[in-house]
């Protein structure tokens, strides 16, 4: 429902430590580190899981570089694989535009994370694997959120209680991606909810409920900081990371211009912060 044209993103320190731990591959071949991405308008490329798979020379397999992203041209996942890589790397993008957590929660616009997780685990999960990656030099990623929030900030009851079964749903769905060595996800990064309150579509549709939209996503941002500790403490082996695009968004829309942007509400246009 809302999308980035350009969002500068810290993803590549992380995919670079997880590089970091990659063995030497045997004679000349070069190394490489796969990344799975799961979430929403915000990552997707437009990766199709069945059809050309990422590729040295071709690393986000289909459609390629920049892909077909939410807001038109690079997005994060993009960015991180090809321009600010520091090493090679293969990324499988299971993002789609409209997901949300759980389908039985919130209503997707087409498929939410519970099918990109199948996707990924009847692909590149499955044995024999159509990709030789390892639990030590694969990034798993989830930035899902977003819609589940603005599709349900103002309606009535606990939004706290719902927040909870949100995360609930959403950790059951990562739970299965290292559930075994088969799988074997050990390195997580999670991001969370941006200011999208600030968004000027959201602007748009809900002048007088911005500060619920604020409050709410809040609240869910710190539970899902205590959910990634948990998640942690409980899987032995697994290093979790969280990248607070929420306080990166909100210091880029209080000075756009120092970041290149040129202003915080146009949106579209090429200089605009939002897609
Ligand atoms: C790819 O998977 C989708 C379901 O995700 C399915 O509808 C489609 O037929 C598959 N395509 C091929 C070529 O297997
Ligand atoms: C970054 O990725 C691109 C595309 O796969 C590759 O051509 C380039 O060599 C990579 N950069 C480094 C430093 O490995
Ligand atoms: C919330 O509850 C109030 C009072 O019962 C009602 O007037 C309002 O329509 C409800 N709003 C939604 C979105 O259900
Ligand atoms: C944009 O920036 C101005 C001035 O810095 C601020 O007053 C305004 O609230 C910001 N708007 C949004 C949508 O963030």
């Amino acid at each position: 429902m809302l999308s980035l044209r350009a969002l500068p993103l810290i993803v590549s320190l992380v995919v670079s430590s997880v590089t970091a731990g990659i063995t030497e591959p045997p004679c000349d071949e070069p190394k490489v580190a796969y990344w799975f991405s799961f979430g929403d308008s915000y990552t997707t490329t437009g990766f199709t899981w069945n059809s050309t798979l990422p590729s040295i020379g071709n690393p986000l397999g289909n459609p390629a570089f920049p892909g077909d992203t939410g807001g038109g041209g690079e997005n994060y996942v993009g960015f991180d694989t090809v321009t600010y890589n520091k090493s090679l790397i293969l990324s499988y993008d299971y993002g789609v535009g409209g997901a949300v957590i759980d389908p039985t929660l919130v209503a997707p616009l087409t498929l939410a994370l519970p099918d990109e997780v199948t996707q990924f685990l009847e692909g590149a999960a499955k044995k024999p694997k159509t990709s030789p990656w390892t639990s030590e030099d694969a990034l798993f990623s989830v930035w899902i959120g977003i819609n589940d929030l603005g599709n349900t900030f103002y309606l009535n009851g606990s939004r706290s209680a719902f927040a909870d079964l949100l995360l609930e749903r959403y950790f059951a769905q990562v739970q299965q991606l290292c559930v075994s060595l088969d799988v074997g996800g050990r390195n997580f990064l999670f991001i969370n909810v941006p200011p999208t309150y600030r968004a000027p579509l959201i602007i748009g549709f809900y002048p007088t409920q911005l500060n619920l939209l604020k409050t709410v996503i809040e609240g869910f941002n710190s539970k899902l900081t205590a959910k990634v500790k948990a998640f942690q403490a409980q899987n032995h082996g697994v290093t979790t990371w969280v990248w607070d695009a929420y306080t990166a968004f909100n210091i880029v829309l209080d000075s756009p211009q120092k970041y290149g942007f040129v202003d915080n509400s146009s949106y579209g246009e090429p200089g605009d912060f939002w897609g």
